[in-house]
């Protein structure tokens, strides 16, 4: 069969057989098809969308398209749970859920993406920590991940390989938004994890893959249904992306903000809810608390004894980090040698968040193309929340960038991306809806 036939099926906004999906799923893994061929079908996708069917097909194939993890042999005590998110800017969740539900019990094997589209990848972030080795091997990610209860990876060329190379084709080819591929992505890196349990961060927002409530919720359905399907109980928090989640956007930036969280120094409060939210739903679904307030007190207590920075410490050191990055994270960051404030005139009333994504892009701290080198110590931090009336003395943000040329484009996009009014907007909650299937 010929794979432009394929794609001239979805094309046309035919239903794929589990042969044709077997052929472009095997052809992603050896990488014998052709980017063309790949990003043409994959706007095939995003065009005519798929079935139930058809997905569920696409996740499973997807997830055996290379190694699937066997936690049995471990005889782990707690539950093997994770969470995974959709996307968004500044969204530096999994830095801190991973030790925190680590910490109360569960085995976090993490395994990540990187910057996809306008949002920032989980993988390119912890790689701002110096000597840390986001793609180990089987051997070490199973030893950490026993040893210290949580490791946060890359995903390594065993690990459903077939999404790795659609995954990096998406974030360049403009088919990300797409309920099906999404679906298919997450879930095969999450089955080929041997997850017990997930818990799944659907954003929706300005920021955010799906944009609308109605969209997320399609998402979430989607994933709850195939995850069923495919045996992993999953619920999913549908949680706010309009605008940058915490106070920075940018790889090495926001794993600062993250160590600051986990010393209990500096907790943005919808940053914290979200977090303290998704932790709480792992221990529900892991079967560590029963109750959602028992469980938040318990995440809760996780950071404020100092025990979840104590995993991550070691989570770090572990993967080849060094040892004292929490007490000392700031001697171990890039910094960029251009930093300086943004100022504006009146109340910040909303934000095209994706063009904040955008604006990182242009400042090097995401890709262009494939395979592209990032900068890590560029973004921005001091980002102001909707609602804060800017002062002279309180900054729109703050620039971190390679040179005066990018502060001034990255201050000219941020202004662009930023709506100012008189009077802040009614406060919206951070945390949609929670469904549990
Ligand atoms: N995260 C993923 O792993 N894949 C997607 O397609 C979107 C978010």
């Amino acid at each position: 069969m010929l794979f432009k036939d394929i794609i001239r099926k979805k094309r046309d906004g035919g239903e794929l057989t589990d042969d044709e999906i077997q052929i472009f799923v095997d052809g992603l893994a050896t990488e014998s098809l052709p980017a063309e061929q790949v990003s043409s079908l994959a706007m095939a996708i995003c065009l005519n969308s798929m079935s139930f069917d058809e997905a569920a097909i696409l996740t499973s194939k997807m997830a055996l398209s290379g190694t699937v993890l066997d936690w049995n042999a471990e005889a782990l005590d707690g539950p093997v749970v994770d969470k995974h998110s959709t996307g968004g800017v500044g969204d530096k969740v999994s830095f801190l859920l991973a030790p925190i539900a680590a910490a109360c019990g569960c085995y976090v094997p993490m395994i990540s993406g990187r910057g996809l589209g306008h949002t920032g990848g989980t993988t390119d972030k912890i790689e701002s920590i110096p000597g840390y080795n986001a793609m180990p091997d089987f051997e070490t990610f199973r030893r950490v991940v026993k040893e210290v209860g949580c490791a946060v990876i890359g995903q390594t060329p065993e690990l459903a390989p077939a999404d790795r190379r659609l995954y990096a084709i998406r974030d360049v080819t403009g088919t990300v938004e797409s309920v099906p591929l999404i679906t298919a992505s997450i879930l095969s890196k999450k089955i080929a994890a041997g997850l017990g349990g997930l818990v799944m961060d659907v954003k929706v927002g300005t920021g955010a893959f799906m944009t609308t409530i109605e969209r997320a919720r399609e998402l979430s359905t989607s994933i709850i249904n195939t995850a069923a399907n495919l045996g992993v109980r999953t619920h999913t928090l549908i949680t706010d992306m309009n605008e940058v989640l915490g106070t920075t956007a940018g790889n090495a930036l926001e794993i600062e903000e993250s160590v600051l969280f986990l010393r209990n120094q500096q907790r943005e409060t919808r940053l914290n809810e979200v977090v303290m939210g998704l932790c709480a739903e792992m221990l529900l679904v892991g079967g560590i608390e029963e109750d959602r307030d028992a469980a938040a007190r318990m995440c809760d207590e996780a950071v404020t004894s100092g025990h979840a920075a104590e995993v991550f410490d070691r989570m770090v050191n572990a993967l080849g980090g060094p040892a004292d990055f929490v007490a000392d994270y700031s001697q171990y960051l890039a910094r960029a040698p251009v930093v300086r404030q943004v100022h504006a005139t009146g109340t910040v009333t909303a934000m095209n968040t994706r063009a904040v994504g955008g604006a990182i892009i242009e400042l090097g701290g995401g890709r262009h193309v494939v395979g592209e080198k990032l900068d890590l110590s560029v973004g921005f931090s001091n980002i102001a929340p909707i609602g804060t009336e800017l002062d002279g003395e309180t900054p729109l943000a703050v620039i971190h960038a390679a040179s005066e040329d990018a502060a001034a484009a990255a201050e000219k996009h941020l202004l662009e991306a930023v709506s100012l009014g008189d009077k802040a907007p009614p406060a919206t909650p951070v945390i949609h809806e929670i469904l549990t299937g």
